[in-house]
């Protein structure tokens, strides 16, 4: 069985050329003109795109007392029916659970994938337990980024020498650093005087959560992670004050990357202000919409490449879970979601706006994490070789974002009423079309566990450098002698 993508323009991360593309057994064998097979979908006006990989999702998540309402059956179908085709979730160990059983709940979860996964771990607790496994996991199951929350005290939290720990920890075994970034010892103080105050409704959310606690983690977090020698990825980068601190880091030469939020960059803290408590709980995230003065921070950082990656932190909880936090915002459920809408809400406002070319847009959907997570060719690309994950993607498809048709479980959306203008009018996973021209043809369990090697180009840049520069003894030929 072959299938031939007809008289498209192929966009990639570098180059924009018009050629077809033949796809066998879900890996791309041919790219020219004139190429035929036994299926035809034609893209005629349409830009044929390395599929969106979201690195920042989390499926059936346990989280403050509930589940996330989207499972990976699902969050996947949503994530196909915008153009992306493969997600990586957060694996989550409880306290003093092993990381290898951890793993063994959420290979549970992702058998009904209908697009290929990945996995990050979190670091949620520390021990020799934590340290031995690191290297399992590392080795034998294919996961080279950890997870760090600076954030959530009391729950997932770690402090600075449990970071510092992990962090020298994940530079001996050639994989990667990531942190969520607020200081959650602040958010804590603030949280509880916010409440003793009577600020208990959802705004308190955003008011415990200021642009300065993410500033002062992500720079700590920066700084930590240097002195370890390993590279860092922040998630979610929200606000100037932590993109200032990627930017400075990458100009000196340190290897971290900042992940905005579709979300942030298209939604401002005044949800929070409106009158409908339901509508301001929906949108209870961390960090939180921001003044809108940051979304041009965000922006500009896409455009100069001091940030890297557009995820969703897809993590939907329905408006009956949001309502756990009435009378107290600390207890709303912390996450939105986007799967669905990211492609189409980056391409609107950044490729028709012209903020973003379309090869910057497949870098920041799918190129640039398939190499930070060291996935690159067989994902983010249309190459020979790859597996073709595609969308052929129409820029003069257009439709009004509604909760009412859209994939998600959850019962609203957050870009509701929103205009978008640009679709796909196929999505290919692993060359089985699972979107045609708005028509759902999922297959339950299709997505395959993608695994990543540790030691990728830059972790062995790095380790090559931290091994020239690091400590000596100085050989003395002179040593005084010891008091006696
Ligand atoms: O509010 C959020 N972001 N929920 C998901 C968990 C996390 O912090 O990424
Ligand atoms: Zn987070
Ligand atoms: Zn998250
Ligand atoms: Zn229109």
């Amino acid at each position: 069985m072959s299938t031939v993508i007809k008289n498209g323009t192929i966009v990639t991360a570098d180059l924009t050329y018009e050629a077809d593309v033949l796809i066998e057994n879900g890996v791309i064998t041919e790219i020219g003109k004139g190429l035929s097979g036994n299926e035809e979908l034609d893209a005629t006006g349409c830009y044929v795109m390395p599929g969106g990989i979201d690195p920042h999702v989390h499926l059936e998540m346990p989280f403050m007392g509930t589940y996330s309402s989207d499972d990976f059956e699902s969050g996947t179908r949503a994530g196909l029916a915008g153009g992306t085709t493969m997600v990586v979730d957060f694996c989550l160990p409880n306290q003093g659970e092993s990381l290898l059983d951890a793993i063994k709940r959420w290979d549970n979860k992702s058998t009904r994938a209908n697009c290929d996964y990945s996995f990050h771990m979190a670091v949620t607790w520390w021990g020799e337990q934590v340290f031995n496994d690191m290297q399992t996991v590392v080795q034998q199951r294919g996961i080279n980024t950890f997870k760090h929350f600076l954030a959530y005290k009391g729950a997932l939290m770690v402090n600075d020498d449990e970071l510092f720990a992990s962090f020298n920890r994940l530079s001996e075994l050639g994989a990667i650093a990531m942190v969520h970034a607020e200081n959650g010892d602040v958010v804590a103080e603030l949280t509880a005087m916010l409440i003793a105050e009577g600020n208990t409704g959802p705004e308190g959310h955003a008011y415990s959560r200021p642009s300065q606690v993410e500033g002062e983690a992500t720079n700590r977090a920066i700084m930590i992670a240097d002195m370890a020698g390993v590279p860092l990825y922040v998630v979610h980068t929200s606000c100037e004050e932590a993109h200032e601190a990627i930017r400075r880091a990458r100009q000196q030469g340190k290897r971290v990357w900042g992940e905005p939020l579709i979300q942030h960059l298209t939604l401002d803290e005044r949800e929070y202000f409106v009158d409908d408590w339901d509508h301001a709980a929906r949108r209870v995230m961390s960090p939180p919409f921001r003044d809108a003065r940051h979304q041009e921070s965000l922006w500009a950082g896409l455009q100069s490449g001091s940030l890297s990656v557009v995820a969703t932190d897809h993590c939907a909880f329905t408006t009956e879970q949001k309502r756990y936090g009435v009378g107290d915002f600390s207890k709303i459920p912390n996450g939105t979601g986007g799967l669905e809408d990211r492609m189409p809400m980056l391409w609107t406002h950044g490729v028709a706006t012209g903020r973003l070319t379309p090869n910057e847009f497949v870098a920041v959907t799918s190129t640039n994490i398939a190499k930070i997570l060291n996935c690159y060719p067989k994902k983010g690309a249309v190459l020979v070789g790859a597996d073709a994950d595609l969308v052929v993607w129409d820029p003069e498809k257009e439709k009004t974002i509604t909760a009412g048709n859209q994939q998600s479980a959850i019962d609203y959306n957050v870009f509701e009423g929103k205009h978008v203008k640009g679709l796909p009018r196929y999505t290919l996973t692993r060359g089985q079309v699972a979107v045609a021209d708005g028509e759902i043809k999922t297959q339950e369990g299709h997505g395959k566990f993608v695994s990543r090697d540790a030691n990728g180009t830059v972790n062995k840049a790095l380790s090559t450098w931290k091994d020239l520069t690091a400590p000596r003894p100085v050989r003395r030929t002179g040593i005084p002698a010891t008091g006696v």
